[in-house]
């Protein structure tokens, strides 16, 4: 696990050689946020004000860096997230980060956007494929994609709660990467400038033929095409917990809503039996102004008790964030930008890199704050800082 051969000796080293291969149109849609981009920086600030005590004089010769989650032993506490659009980061991008998960026996969230449709990922082990669902305006979409799930026998349905409206991403109209994609003078130049990615990903897919979203519906998730039928794409506004109710019914296996941040959801979504739930802030990229998913944590947990997992994602760059959320009640880190970055940089080797890395650097904070076991981090191996003070002049 974990390529040698890929020059990266921590996330942000990946980062750079992300932000080399790929146009600078599509850098801009993996590693941006919404809007002026406050809870994207907040993900990443917030983390940096918590800080790790360490004990020492404690044996941690011998770390185990498993978790237990939906009734199944993880070597990691890591979960790879649903990164839309994987597939054009990288020529067959999804099955790529697949394999890069499985190998390193973690799950791996495909989404609603991937070239890949969720049966024909390889997948030694079902279970450890989770697939995401976006509520849409058109049911018929949301309920073919519930039954493909069902069918591929996925580990786990993901249901994304923070995007009931789509997004602000202003940087999208400057660079002129948008859906469905129609190339501009401005980012044909782009594209011309990076060969690798050019004729790595790009002509091997014009050369087959142009993927589609394949998850969705035929006739869905045309994204080259330029009279496409996005209606498919448009977000659920009046999706309900009534919906989850009803999806609730009809889904036996682990159910998990994905961009919860209060208390009062976390309570809800107790109530209507779902088995997890992910702090999120879709990585800064859905409502910006909204708190960070590690300063939402503590009264998600508190409200969750031992009633249903939780799991956070947003900003976690470094394995000792990770170690610093599971210090405070999560039960798994999910990863974004990460492995994508590896994605990026190298493909599946890349992305194992990312796992490998995440690894290295887990076991290491965890012994140095001297824990050996996960389940042996608590509240005592983290200062949390009090809430965050209102600026001045605040009413
Ligand atoms: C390029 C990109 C595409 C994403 N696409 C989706 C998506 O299709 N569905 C979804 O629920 N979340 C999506 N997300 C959000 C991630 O699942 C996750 O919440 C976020 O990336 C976590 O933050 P991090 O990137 O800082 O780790 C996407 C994130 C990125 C960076």
């Amino acid at each position: 696990m974990g390529s040698k051969r890929v020059p990266a000796y921590n996330i942000h080293d990946l980062e750079r050689l992300a932000r080399r291969r790929l146009p600078h149109g599509l850098f801009e849609f993996i590693t941006r946020g919404a809007e002026d981009e406050i809870t994207l920086h907040e993900n990443l600030a917030s983390l940096k004000r918590i800080f790790l005590r360490q004990r020492v004089g404690i044996d941690v010769s011998d770390r185990d860096l498993s978790i237990e989650l939906f009734g199944q032993r993880l070597p990691l506490p890591i979960i790879v997230g649903v990164t839309g659009l994987s597939g054009m980061v990288h020529y067959r991008g999804e099955v790529e980060i697949a394999r890069a998960a499985l190998r390193a026996g973690v799950p791996y969230t495909v989404g609603s956007t991937s070239f890949t449709a969720l049966a024909d990922l390889p997948a030694e082990r079902r279970d450890k494929l989770w697939c995401q669902i976006y509520p849409t305006k058109r049911r018929d979409v949301f309920d073919y994609q519930v039954e493909k799930a069902a069918e591929a026998r996925a580990g786990a349905l993901v249901i994304t709660m923070d995007s009931a409206i789509a997004s602000n991403r202003e940087y999208m109209r400057h660079n002129g990467f948008n859906i469905p994609i129609k190339p501009t003078l401005r980012t044909v130049i782009d594209t011309l400038a990076h060969p690798g990615w050019l004729i790595g990903t790009y002509l091997r897919y014009w050369l087959e033929g142009m993927p589609r979203f394949a998850n969705l519906p035929p006739g869905h998730g045309q994204l080259f095409k330029k009279d496409a039928d996005v209606t498919g794409l448009a977000f659920g506004e009046d999706f309900t917990w009534q919906d989850i109710a009803e999806l609730r019914r009809r889904w036996p296996g682990p159910l998990v809503l994905k961009g919860i941040s209060t208390r009062e959801d976390a309570a809800i979504a107790a109530d209507h039996g779902i088995d997890g739930i992910i702090v999120s802030n879709h990585g800064g990229r859905s409502l910006d102004g909204c708190v960070a998913s590690i300063a939402a944590l503590p009264e998600v947990v508190d409200a969750a008790g031992e009633r249903l997992a939780v799991m956070v994602d947003g900003g976690f760059l470094r394995g000792s964030d990770i170690v610093k959320a599971l210090a405070m009640g999560a039960r798994a880190v999910m990863v974004g930008r990460g492995t994508l970055y590896g994605l990026a940089a190298a493909g599946y080797e890349g992305a194992s890199r990312a796992l490998f890395l995440y690894r290295e650097e887990i076991s290491r904070a965890m012994g140095l704050v001297g824990c050996r076991t996960v389940a042996a981090l608590g509240p005592n191996h983290v200062t949390v800082p009090s809430a965050t003070a209102m600026p001045s002049g605040w009413r």
